[in-house]
């Protein structure tokens, strides 16, 4: 296993870009799985864990995949797998979203029970809520969801939970209703751009939905859907990790293909603490002075704060003069970077789904452990800014969803380096 060390106490200066969304990725592979003509992907950041896993588990169902740096070509025709097993889904929840067109296009589908993760459990009630309120037979059995159907038929479903809507979940029901009989209202959808990515991509295929990037959306079946090409959106959690570490670091970076209308909430949030953001030619750019203000920031479903920036936020406010409250609303226990940063000084109590944050001066560069992927993001963040040296253990959480961090990191000024763990 790798490590990354990091120097901190670097400004960062300079411009970075970013690719297309892993979380769009995922669902949009899994949709080539609707027809039998090939799709075509561009923008993927092809070298993702998440993504290679994805490409697994598509070539054992027996379709063919071409792959260079950033563009995937998706060719299902004959493919005549329908399991998703145990051995890949442990290693990735999201592989739960093939449960929808899987039994779309081949009427049956056996798929691992996602289990839990360090962010907490990742329950899938609403996934078979939705499926099987579209006709899908449902049994769960030796931690396998076991779904079959003759025929999906359109149906009407409320598919909120009580945190809100649920992005995976959605798009399973959304991929389904695509070959239905009928038309499926689905309420209190996801409306993250990843979704509405995913239901363009559908549309390409000749799908017919309507209310896309609202919270109803309304899918009249087809009887097939062909091939399509699709260019990814950027990535938003990445771009919003890039403009965490210019501020953490009071430096001056630009994040290229950052999108402005992705990241309202992230950039309000920056601009309430007295970060300067400014939208320049085809990406965001970061000022930061040198005394920020404390913030509080509450994850919600988008628009809301991305949960997925929860732990850059509570990385940027623990070198913050003040006290910050970060109240977790999607995943209440997603706080396991907040031991990690006590051990470089940070002072941050928690208390039921929220974390105060007193600022400290200074953190100090200790050796860390990452326990999930933006957990390691905001450990690297810390580290930029820690007096001294700091060692991320356990880094193959971040290359699930980050492409050469430290590589981008360095370009911008910061002296980070990898190891080999011994
Ligand atoms: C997606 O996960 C993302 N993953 C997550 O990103 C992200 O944190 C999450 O959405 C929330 O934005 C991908 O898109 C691959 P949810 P998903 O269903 O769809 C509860 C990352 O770091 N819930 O929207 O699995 C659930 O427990 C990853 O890139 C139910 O109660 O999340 C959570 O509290 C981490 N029942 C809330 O809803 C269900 O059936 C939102 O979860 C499903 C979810």
């Amino acid at each position: 296993m790798d490590k990354l060390i990091i120097v901190g106490e670097k400004k960062l200066k300079g411009t970075v870009s970013v690719k297309g969304a892993k979380n769009s990725v995922l669902p949009i592979l899994a949709a080539t799985l609707l027809s039998e003509e090939p799709s075509t992907l561009k923008n993927v950041p092809c070298s993702l864990r998440d993504i290679q896993t994805m490409m697994r588990i598509l070539k054992s169902l027996g379709v063919s995949i071409e792959a260079d740096s950033d563009t995937i070509r998706v060719t299902p025709k004959g493919y005549e797998g329908w399991e998703a097993p145990y051995k890949f889904v442990s290693t990735m929840r999201a592989s739960v979203c093939l449960l929808g067109p899987l039994l779309a296009k081949q009427k049956r589908a056996r798929v691992s029970l996602p289990g839990g993760c360090v962010i907490g459990p990742r329950p899938i009630d609403l996934h078979l809520k939705g499926i099987r309120a579209i006709g899908g037979e449902i049994t769960l059995a030796h931690g396998y969801i076991h779904a079959k159907a003759k025929v999906l038929h359109g149906t009407h479903v409320y598919l909120g939970g009580s945190f809100g809507s649920s992005v995976l979940a959605t798009a399973n029901v959304l991929m389904a209703a695509t070959l239905a009989k009928g038309t499926t209202i689905i309420e209190d959808a996801s409306c993250e751009p990843e979704v509405v990515d995913l239901a363009q991509f559908l549309t390409k295929m000749g799908a017919k939905i309507q209310g896309i990037g609202s919270k109803v959306l309304e899918v009249e079946g087809v009887r097939s859907l062909h091939g399509a090409e699709h260019a990814i959106i950027s990535d938003r959690i990445e771009a919003g990790t890039y403009l965490f570490a210019g501020a953490i670091t009071r430096g001056d970076i630009t994040v290229r293909h950052a999108r402005t209308d992705h990241l309202g909430a992230v950039i309000d949030k920056l601009r309430e603490a007295g970060v300067q953001i400014t939208e320049e030619k085809g990406g965001i750019r970061v000022q930061t002075p040198k005394s920020l203000r404390p913030i509080d920031v509450t994850t919600l479903p988008y628009p809301g704060f991305p949960t997925d920036l929860q732990a850059q936020a509570t990385a940027l406010m623990s070198v913050t003069d003040g006290i910050s409250i970060i109240t977790e609303k999607i995943y209440p226990d997603r706080f396991m970077h907040v031991s990690e940063m006590a051990r470089m000084g940070a002072q941050i109590v928690l208390e039921g789904p929220s974390a105060i944050v007193k600022g400290v001066r200074r953190l100090s560069g200790a050796p860390v452990m990452a326990s999930d992927l933006r957990a390691s993001a905001a450990l690297i963040l810390a580290g930029l800014v820690a007096k001294g040296k700091t060692e991320v253990a356990r880094i193959y959480h971040l290359e699930r969803g980050y492409e050469k961090m430290e590589a981008r990191l360095a370009s911008l000024g910061a002296e980070i380096w990898r190891e080999k763990e011994k």
